[in-house]
């Protein structure tokens, strides 16, 4: 399927997802939402890729948020119906293989909020981030206040939800919203090198420690420690365990199959 907002290249075992609209900085329009999720869906089941990196085109931009030209023509109803439950935020939030944000400029609104619902960003030293909206008389609506504290703590988030204010590459990477940050000519092989690696390793595993990391900011500590060990089990069941062990016992690379 082809798509006119976001593009698809496989690379190995890495699938690469970008938003493809420079002109407009990437903003986030219905179309790209649409497109994303379609994408997210094919990709989902592919067997042969094992991690996915979204990054946005041209050199000036990640996403520089919502389209706030669709804003005028939204009703509560259609907005809240872009940003449901199976919206391009939570479908990359619930997708099964890891996401890495490769954020290459402006990552602002809903771009931060895309960011944060993948699992590890990383940046280019000319990122810049924002939860800009309050400046548009509105509010976080596509996780900023749910996902942005969890990650860089409620005082922090509150500053940058209350003003709008942009903060830096390295502030980001000191208030922990992304892992790491690279010169901007070194942000693209390093994210692949990353993505690599991780792709290298037993998918299943890879799924559900996905997901007992996520359930972590979700539940209380003992629910959390039940979850895991319960996902850990699971793994027991699996070829890839089999192989992981001989492997190691054996003094050679695994080699996994997602089975
Ligand atoms: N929605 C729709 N269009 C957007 C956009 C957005 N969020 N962000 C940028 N664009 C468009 C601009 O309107 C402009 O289009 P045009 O060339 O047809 O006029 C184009 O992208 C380039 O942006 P421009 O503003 O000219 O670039 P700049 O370098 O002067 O400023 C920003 C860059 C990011 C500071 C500025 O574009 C901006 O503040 N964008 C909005 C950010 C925002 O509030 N996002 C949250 C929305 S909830």
């Amino acid at each position: 399927m082809s798509y006119e907002t976001v593009s698809v290249e496989k690379r190995g075992k890495v699938a690469v997802l970008t938003i493809n609209r420079p002109d407009k900085l990437n903003a986030l329009s219905s179309q790209v939402h649409a497109e994303g999720v379609a994408a997210l869906d094919q990709l989902r089941t592919d067997d042969t890729v094992r991690v996915l990196v979204i990054t946005g085109a041209g050199e000036k931009a990640f996403i520089a948020g919502a389209d706030i030209s669709e804003f005028e023509g939204q009703t509560p109803v259609t907005q809240r119906d872009l940003f449901h439950q199976r919206s391009f935020f939570n479908t990359i939030d619930t997708f099964p293989k890891p996401v890495i944000a490769m954020v290459n400029g402006f990552c602002l609104g809903g771009g931060n909020e895309l960011a944060m619902a993948c699992d590890i960003r990383m940046a280019s030293e000319n990122a810049r981030f924002s939860q800009p909206e309050i400046n548009l008389g509105i509010m976080c609506g596509g996780g900023g206040t749910q996902r942005l504290p969890r990650l860089i703590g409620e005082g922090r988030a509150m500053e940058m939800a209350l003003t709008g204010d942009m903060i830096d590459a390295a502030t980001a990477e000191g208030f922990g919203l992304v892992n790491h940050v690279y010169p901007s000519d070194q942000l693209e092989a390093e994210t692949m090198k990353l993505a690599e690696k991780i792709a290298e390793k037993a998918p299943i595993a890879l799924q559900l420690s996905k997901e007992a990391v996520k359930f972590a900011s979700r539940s209380n500590l003992d629910e959390g420690l039940r979850r895991e060990v319960d996902l850990f089990a699971i793994c027991f069941s699996t070829e890839d365990k089999k192989e992981g062990v001989s492997a190691f016992l054996e003094k050679r690379k695994p080699e996994f199959k997602g089975k």
